[in-house]
């Protein structure tokens, strides 16, 4: 697949911003270049499937299918047993108004399903040309790492795609555990939470206690001395590059093996501006290596 270096998060829709204002960013996001959009059935509770249905209303009003990558997920609710997966597979193309599903991610695996009968059942929605390619997020290494060899093993469909909680104050998980999981096996990375829900943005200060997202609770958690330290080097590259630092966030993140398209949502055009990535340079890298060991 041959996907834009931003992907565009599809949490918002029907959550932070209503149908129109959706439009307005999905719009802005296709006219910037970008082809490849996230979301999952469970977007956004408890409004479960609402991030699908505006998506697939704004595909039927631009006639815009085809230039797209459509990636969801399932298994955040129900879990990940063939009956779910089968079941909601259809549920998920009724709301996307389509007849595949490009990127289909197991989206959570807390250990109660046999990971043979998850691999069965993902391949099952590819033989029936449902899915194109199979992806997982948050499945425990050790598990994925079985999924990945039964796969391969026995010629069914296999991740393809990772997508892993992973930006520059979220490091040590990612690439402790999962990197080397990636380069085995060749892996695409498409990393989430690449703001930090907003916090890499620079939008928030030392000192704030609150914003106007309900997201700011989980930004501000990362205000400590190594979050302060991480914005002060975001700010130096951006000045540097006069670029945003949303834009510096998520282009580290494509300096990192694998990587192939970091995932961040917007909630208005301007903000999606600033977030679409840009050129680093080794030394801008390092700088932010350090500032975020
Ligand atoms: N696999 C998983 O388990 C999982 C989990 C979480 C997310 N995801 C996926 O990853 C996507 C990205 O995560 P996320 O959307 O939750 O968080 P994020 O990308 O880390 O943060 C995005 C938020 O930051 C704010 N923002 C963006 N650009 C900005 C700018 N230029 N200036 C100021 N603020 C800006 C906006 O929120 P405010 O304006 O409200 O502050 C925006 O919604 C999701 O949409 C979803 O598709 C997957």
């Amino acid at each position: 697949m041959d996907v834009y270096g931003l992907c565009l998060g599809g949490n918002v829709f029907g959550w932070t911003i209503d149908r129109e204002q959706s439009f307005a960013v999905l719009d802005a996001y296709v006219e910037a270049g970008g082809n490849f959009i996230d979301t999952a059935d469970t977007y956004m509770r408890p409004n479960q499937g609402i991030s699908e249905t505006i998506i697939g209303e704004w595909m039927a009003a631009r006639g815009n299918r085809d230039q797209l990558v459509i990636a969801t997920k399932v298994g955040s609710d129900g879990g990940l047993s063939a009956e779910n997966i089968l079941s909601r597979v259809d549920a998920s193309l009724r709301r996307l108004q389509t007849d595949r599903i490009d990127l289909y991610y197991a989206h959570k695996d807390v250990g109660d399903v046999p990971v043979e009968e998850t691999v069965r059942a993902f391949d099952q929605t590819v033989r029936d040309g449902k899915v194109l390619h199979v992806a997982a997020s948050n499945v425990p290494p050790e598990r994925l790492v079985r999924s990945l060899e039964l796969a391969e093993r026995e010629g069914l469909a296999r991740y393809e795609w990772l997508q892993p909680h992973y930006n520059l104050v979220e490091r040590e998980g990612y690439e402790r555990d999962y990197a080397p999981i990636v380069e085995r096996f060749g892996l695409q990375v498409a990393p989430y939470y690449a703001l930090a829900s907003g916090f890499l943005t620079g939008k928030y200060q030392p000192g704030d206690t609150g914003g106007d997202s309900p997201r700011a609770e989980r930004a501000l958690s990362y205000m400590d001395e190594r979050g302060e330290r991480v914005l002060a080097a975001l700010n130096d590259v951006a000045a540097v590059r006069g670029a945003a630092v949303a834009a510096v966030a998520v282009s580290w993140l494509l300096a990192k093996p694998g990587v192939v398209s970091p995932i961040a949502s917007a909630r208005t055009p301007e903000q999606l501006a600033q977030i679409l990535p840009i050129e680093l340079s080794d030394d801008d890298i390092t700088r932010l290596d350090e500032a975020s060991a």
